[in-house]
């Protein structure tokens, strides 16, 4: 406990309804002794701190170590899992977003926050997720059917490009893809990930081969692809790129310009449809009949199954920390609500682990 969670609970009330002992001071040589927040760090198989105010996720992610929860969180080397609960101004704070992500960097994962109303009287994100979620959550990133699983995933947008200094891209973070290969490395599984240009920090134990280009993107995936048991294609591959490059830089020229565009690889397709395809997961962002074109996606790239997400929405899609899903197999769908692209990421590994052990059982 800190000090501003024994404000609200006792610590005896804490270990009265728990039944399990409780620390909260860094350095009390009556009850345990100096060297106790090492030990207590060496002893824990996770680090799970619920809920995680604004300001601890803050101290965390500078390594400030002035009490007995951030000397923890600097003295472990055990997977740390941080649940956020705040007002949602303060969720959605820039200098809170810059240490979420600086954390996720560091190998941190974030669960939740949630949506809802707020103890304060507002709506948004920022509601801590609900204990048996959280359970949930933490026995889904150990989820055994995910370990020793092979894995290629591909993230991010493309870069198609028309000269030197310019190209084609799209509004993809890369965010999903990541953020599904951290939740499979957690697991266990042997992740590689091919990435598009993003702005984000390669999850511990992955693999990553960066590219630029839809082609490279072909040829990475294609290079790599031989033993993956799934294959999860969350990129945002350019479908069209310029039919010629230009040496030089395109000079200003009439009131209009003609750019030839021809159609790139289907990277998804071609693995789905190898002699021995691995369990191939596509991606689908619509704008409109969602459903319609997810099934014939499905039907027409030859996959296992595929996730279809709203784009150009006011929430979640391309760039958004949330995103909910549609996700479709066979004849059967289910619903994702609308959560932390963390908590979707293992979700959906979740669907794709259970549905991978049941097809290779039959
Ligand atoms: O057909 P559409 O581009 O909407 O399909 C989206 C899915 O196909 C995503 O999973 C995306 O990663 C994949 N894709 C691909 N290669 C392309 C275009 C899309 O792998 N050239």
């Amino acid at each position: 406990m800190t000090d501003s969670a024994t404000q609200f609970v006792s610590p005896l009330t804490f270990q009265a309804l728990s039944g399990h002992p409780v620390h909260h001071e860094l350095l009390n040589a009556e009850v345990e002794n100096a060297m106790g927040h090492i030990s207590l760090a060496r002893w824990a198989d996770i680090l799970l701190i619920a809920p995680a105010t604004a300001n601890c996720i803050a101290k965390c992610s500078h390594g400030l170590a002035d009490d007995l929860l951030s000397t923890l969180y600097l003295a472990a080397n055990c997977p740390v899992y941080i649940v956020p609960a705040m007002n949602q101004a303060m969720w959605n704070k820039a200098v809170t977003q810059e240490n979420i992500q600086k954390l996720q960097r560091h190998g941190v994962v974030m669960i939740g926050p949630e949506a809802g109303s707020q103890a304060c009287g507002e709506t948004g994100f920022g509601r801590m997720t609900e204990p048996e979620a959280i359970v949930d959550a933490i026995i889904g990133y150990s989820n055994p059917l995910l370990a020793g699983l092979k894995i290629l995933i591909t993230a991010g947008p493309t870069r198609e490009a028309l000269d030197p200094v310019r190209y084609i891209t799209n509004r993809s973070s890369g965010k999903m893809g990541y953020a599904l290969a951290q939740a499979a490395a957690l697991a266990g599984a042997e992740v590689t990930l091919i990435s598009g240009p993003v702005q984000l920090a390669v999850p511990d134990k992955v693999l990553c081969i960066q590219i630029e280009s839809a082609a490279q993107m072909y040829e990475a995936v294609m290079a790599n692809i031989s033993n993956q048991a799934v294959f999860i294609g969350a990129a945002a591959v350019a479908d069209y790129s310029p039919m010629q490059v230009q040496a030089g830089k395109i000079k200003k020229q009439g009131a209009q310009i003609a750019i030839n565009l021809q159609k790139t690889p289907d990277i998804l397709a071609s693995v789905a449809n190898l002699p021995h395809p691995p369990f191939t997961v596509g991606f689908a962002a619509e704008t409109h009949d969602l459903e319609a074109y997810a099934k014939h996606k499905l039907a027409a790239k030859n996959l296992d199954m595929i996730a279809a997400n709203w784009v150009g929405q006011a929430e979640g899609g391309f760039d958004s920390h949330e995103n909910a899903l549609q996700v479709f197999w066979q004849d059967q769908q289910k619903s994702l609500p609308m959560m932390a692209k963390t908590d979707l990421a293992q979700q959906l590994l979740a669907l794709i682990a259970q549905r991978f052990h049941e097809k290779n059982t039959i």
